[in-house]
């Protein structure tokens, strides 16, 4: 079979020294994973999938849809102060199943630039238009939702997951309310690390009631794997009725509801763990480098260290002292801020820590 029109583009990717590849989890001192709180690392949900079942046998629609999760979305949509929650099966589908079908032909997206692919990849699904605002840009934001034609819906992350930086969100809300948009707010980043229990920002700053809807996943400082929409029951009836990444997939199994459920549980009451994050990222902050330092307050750091080339000879410099960091590329940053994005755990030392910093110094 002729494979030419793959290599082709195989090949561009290795001349522009971007080529990806997987590779094994290591033992070197994670600063790589987004398992914030160390609730993967520690196995600290093993008590809460025993005796779950592991197979799931159909769509939520069909065989897939149990107490356990219905449950467990009350549970969820409480915790975050929401009227209702809608379980899916990662936060790539949750934001691509909601920003697909929720915006119709004649409504406009405003979203910002640094968004997740999740989150453009859902508009691209969807019928309405959709223009990006400068990152974090309240006033870019603004003159365009003067121009902006239908449902106007606002989207952001509150922690941004390739600089760490926060939203304005309180901004953001109040232009929402000025001009009648419906704010979506994905908390990826935030969930279980921002607020005194992990709540997020939104709840952080009491924003929730004007949000219309919340995406919390659960892959990162959870743990485990899936995501939830929080809003209105009409918008979780909604997504049941239009939402395709809900409707035509696979339910998630039970063992894995019950780790989110058991998540839930635990993540709130882990002040200590995020009290030592907080002091990491106030070491890192700190710290001298070499290279430009973005700043930010959240778990994810940035070291930006231009072209492909010398940001992946930094990253192999920490390997090879046993320090896992990894290098993001162009394209999946723009060019000139490739970066080392450095993210720091509640079980990093602040030896390790220190280690990484003269590294890098
Ligand atoms: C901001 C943001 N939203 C959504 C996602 C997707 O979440 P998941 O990994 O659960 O598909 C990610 C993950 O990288 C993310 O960073």
């Amino acid at each position: 079979m002729n494979e030419d029109f793959l290599h082709k583009k195989i090949a561009l990717r290795k001349e522009q020294n971007a080529y990806r590849q997987l590779r094994f989890a290591t033992t070197a001192i994670d600063f790589c994973s987004n398992d914030y709180l160390g609730i993967a690392t520690n196995d600290l949900l093993h008590t809460a999938v025993q005796h779950h079942k592991t197979g799931s046998t159909g769509s939520r629609l069909l065989t897939g849809n149990n107490e356990l999760i219905e449950k467990t979305e009350a549970l969820i949509a409480s915790f975050h102060d929401a009227a209702a929650g809608l379980i899916f099966n990662s936060g790539y589908d949750a934001n691509t199943g909601l920003l697909s079908c929720v915006p119709q032909r004649g409504d406009t997206v405003l979203y910002d630039y640094l968004s997740h692919a999740s989150i453009g990849d859902g508009l691209r699904l969807g019928l309405a238009q959709s223009f990006s605002f400068l990152h974090n840009d309240i006033n870019d934001l603004s003159k365009k939702m003067v121009a902006a034609k239908g449902n106007v819906f606002v989207v952001t992350e509150s922690v941004f997951s390739m600089d760490g930086d926060m939203a304005p969100l309180k901004e953001i809300a109040a232009l929402c309310r000025q001009h009648n948009a419906y704010l979506i707010v994905d908390e990826a980043h935030a969930t279980g690390v921002t607020g005194n229990k992990g709540e997020g920002l939104v709840q952080y700053l009491g924003l929730q009631q004007q949000c219309f809807a919340r995406i919390h996943t659960f892959g990162k400082a959870l743990g485990c794997h899936g995501a939830v929409v929080l809003g209105s029951t009409a918008l979780c009836d909604y997504l049941v009725n239009f939402s395709r990444a809900f409707i035509y997939t696979t339910a998630l199994p039970p063992v894995s509801i019950a780790a989110i459920a058991g998540a839930y549980d635990v993540f709130p009451l882990l002040h200590n763990e995020r009290a030592h994050l907080q002091n990491l990222i106030d070491l890192f902050q700190s710290a001298t480098t070499r290279f430009k330092k973005l700043h930010s307050i959240t778990p994810i750091q940035s070291v930006i260290i231009p072209g492909n080339a010398a940001v992946k000879a930094a990253a192999e410099r920490c390997w090879q002292n046993n320090l896992d960091v990894r290098a993001i590329l162009y394209p999946t940053v723009p060019k000139e801020s490739e970066r080392l994005r450095i993210v720091l755990h509640s079980f990093n030392t602040k030896d390790d820590l220190n280690r990484l910093i003269a590294v890098l110094s």
